[in-house]
């Protein structure tokens, strides 16, 4: 057991939603994360899954600090950041990075590679290194791509090596915790596995922790330390990987088990041998 880089505690959101009454518009409360608490550990992952809806993207929001929560409190490192502003937001912002689901809907495709992995640093008033080219070489080639492309576009890179540039600019203002999204989840399976496996190479070289959100319980299996199993807003269960996938506990977390398609035993040791193989330096052309 290692320390807590992220506390997350009581957490709850509620959106105000107007209806769509032809006369009326009445205004109601929609609570779309109910007094979510945990903890991420330094170095470790923590998986959260559940079915879509569940408050998943909400809470990974709240906890990069990218929407307010409603109550509830965010502490980083030992400091609240819940309502942390200037300085202290900035600094938090150079911890805490994430990565998307779409890599092109959030690479901006007029812009060069060497622009889009530098625009963190500059959103945040950092000094982008003299070496600019120099900087953005070694990025590229941490995360498997090849640092003569960075004068390319993103309509240029396959979807896979498009998320590495997403991944490449989330490391660029060197952060400690790295919040991927369902960063995974629009890649085809065995581009998946390369990525996943380069988000255990990153974690084991410079100590990242993880949020990784996923509706793939095949790919947080193979990813995750902790889970936590989300439903309607609330965490229903929470634990080390094995005891939730094995012994879960929730009715919920039993029937979401339940609901993935057999798991094909000989694909699941191909697909576990297949992220152990593949290299990071090796390009993925997919
Ligand atoms: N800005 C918003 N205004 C109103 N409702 C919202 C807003 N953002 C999210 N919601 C609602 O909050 C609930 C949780 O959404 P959220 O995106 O966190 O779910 P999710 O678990 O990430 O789902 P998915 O797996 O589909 O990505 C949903 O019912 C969603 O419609
Ligand atoms: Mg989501």
């Amino acid at each position: 057991m290692s320390t807590p880089i992220m506390k997350v505690r009581n957490v709850t959101k509620e959106f105000t939603t107007r209806g769509r009454g032809a006369i009326i518009a009445e205004k109601s409360v929609f609570r779309a994360v109910d007094d979510v608490s945990f903890d991420v550990e330094a170095g470790r992952t923590l998986a959260v899954v559940g079915e879509s809806g569940s408050g998943k993207s909400t809470t990974a929001r709240i906890a990069a600090r990218l929407l307010d929560a409603t109550s509830g409190t965010v502490e980083f490192d030992g400091v609240d950041v819940t309502h942390a502003t200037g300085a202290a937001l900035s600094a938090f912002r150079s911890n805490v990075q994430v990565v998307f689901q779409d890599p092109f809907s959030s690479l901006n495709p007029r812009h060069t590679v060497q622009r889009i992995i530098c625009a963190p640093l500059e959103y945040q008033g950092k000094q982008v290194p003299r070496k600019r080219a120099l900087f953005v070489g070694e990025l590229m080639e941490r995360v498997g791509l090849n640092p003569d492309h960075q004068q390319r576009y993103p309509g240029q890179f396959s979807g896979g090596q498009a998320q590495r540039i997403g991944i490449a600019r989330a490391l660029a203002v060197g952060p400690k915790l790295v919040i991927c999204d369902e960063a995974v989840s629009a890649l085809d399976v065995s581009v998946q596995a390369r990525v996943i496996n380069l988000l255990r190479e990153l974690q084991r070289d410079l100590g990242l922790s993880y949020i990784f959100i996923a509706h793939d319980l095949a790919v947080v299996r193979q990813i995750a330390d902790t889970v936590a199993v989300m439903s309607q807003g609330r965490i229903v269960e929470q634990g080390e990987r094995d005891a939730v996938f094995d012994t879960p506990q929730a009715a919920y977390t039993q029937q979401l088990l339940a609901a993935i398609p057999k798991i094909n035993p000989e694909w699941e040791v191909a697909r576990a041998q297949l992220v152990a193989s593949e290299s990071i330096v090796m390009e993925d052309h997919s």
